[in-house]
C-alpha cells in the first residue's frame, strides 16, 4: 500500500496537480521544486511537506531524498521524478554548454540519483514505485528541441533498465510519456492541450493499479496530437 510520495517539479503544472491529487487520496506527500513561495502555498492548501531544492546542483538529489525520509520518518513508498523543462527552442548551431549541463543535471542526474536512493530502501522492503516523467518526444523527436529530446530519450533508457532491475524485488517502475499539456512549460497558453490535472490523473492512477499489474509505459496525448 502506497502511503508516502516524494514528488519533484511540484511547484507548477503537472507536478503540482499530482501533489493535490495524492493528498486528496490520503497519501502523505513531500513536494519540491525551486520556487519556495509556490511550494509554501501548496503546503498550506494540501498539508503536504514542502521544501525547495535546485536539482541542477549535484548534491541536491541526495539531500532532497534525506529530507523527505526525515519528514516521513521512513523511506518514501513512491518517488515521482517529474521536474523538467525545455528552456528554449533553438537549432543545434546555437546550443550552449550551460543549457546542456542543466538539462542533463535535472532530467537525468537528479532522476538517477533519486532512483538510486529509493532503490536502496525499496529493495530490502521488497516494495515501492518509481515513476519517471519523460515525454512523447521519446517516440517522435522534433527539430529545435534537440537537448530536450536527448535528455528525455536518456531518461527513457534509464527507466527501461530500472524496470528490469526492480522487477525481481517486487518494485514497480513506470515511464510516463505525456503529450502536450497546458502548463508553464511553454510561454504561450495552449487550451487545446491537456489540462495539467488531467495529465496528473493519468499518472496518479498508475499508483492505484492492482498489486499484480505494473504500468511500464504510459503514453497519452491531447486530441490535437493524434496524428503521430
Ligand atoms: N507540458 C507539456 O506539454 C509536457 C509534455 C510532455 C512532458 N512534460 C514533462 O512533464 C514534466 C512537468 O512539466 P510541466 O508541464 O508541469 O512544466 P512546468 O509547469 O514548467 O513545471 C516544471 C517543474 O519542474 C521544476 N524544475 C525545473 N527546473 C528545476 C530545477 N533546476 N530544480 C528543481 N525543480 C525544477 C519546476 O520548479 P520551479 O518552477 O520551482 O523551478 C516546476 O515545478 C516535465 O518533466 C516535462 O518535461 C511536459
Amino acid at each position: 500500500m502506497n502511503q508516502t510520495a516524494l514528488v519533484t517539479g511540484a511547484s507548477s503544472g503537472i507536478g503540482l496537480e499530482i501533489v493535490r491529487q495524492l493528498c486528496g487520496r490520503g497519501l502523505r506527500v513531500f513536494a519540491t521544486g525551486r520556487n519556495a513561495g509556490r511550494l509554501n502555498t501548496l503546503r498550506q492548501e494540501t498539508g503536504c511537506f514542502a521544501e525547495p531544492f535546485d536539482l541542477a546542483l549535484p548534491e541536491a538529489p541526495v539531500a532532497l531524498y534525506a529530507a523527505a525520509k526525515a519528514a516521513f520518518g521512513a523511506a518514501p513508498d513512491v518517488v515521482i521524478n517529474n521536474a523538467g523543462f525545455n528552456r528554449r527552442k533553438a537549432p543545434v548551431t546555437d546550443l550552449t554548454t550551460a543549457e546542456l549541463d542543466e538539462a542533463y543535471a535535472v532530467t537525468i542526474r537528479a532522476a538517477a540519483l533519486l532512483s538510486r536512493e529509493a532503490m536502496r530502501d525499496m529493495i530490502p522492503r521488497k516494495s515501492g514505485h518509481i515513476i519517471n516523467v519523460a515525454s512523447t518526444v521519446v517516440w517522435q523527436q522534433v527539430e529545435n528541441s534537440s537537448i530536450y529530446c536527448a535528455v528525455k530519450c536518456a531518461l527513457h533508457g534509464f527507466t527501461v533498465a530500472l524496470i528490469k532491475e526492480a522487477r525481481p524485488h517486487g518494485i514497480k517502475v513506470t515511464g510516463v510519456y505525456p503529450g502536450g499539456t497546458d502548463t508553464a512549460f511553454r510561454a504561450i497558453d495552449r487550451p487545446d492541450y491537456m489540462k495539467p490535472e488531467s495529465a496528473a490523473r493519468m499518472i496518479v492512477d498508475t499508483l492505484f493499479a492492482p498489486a499484480d499489474v505494473i504500468v511500464h509505459q504510459l503514453t497519452f496525448r491531447p486530441f490535437v496530437e493524434t496524428n503521430f
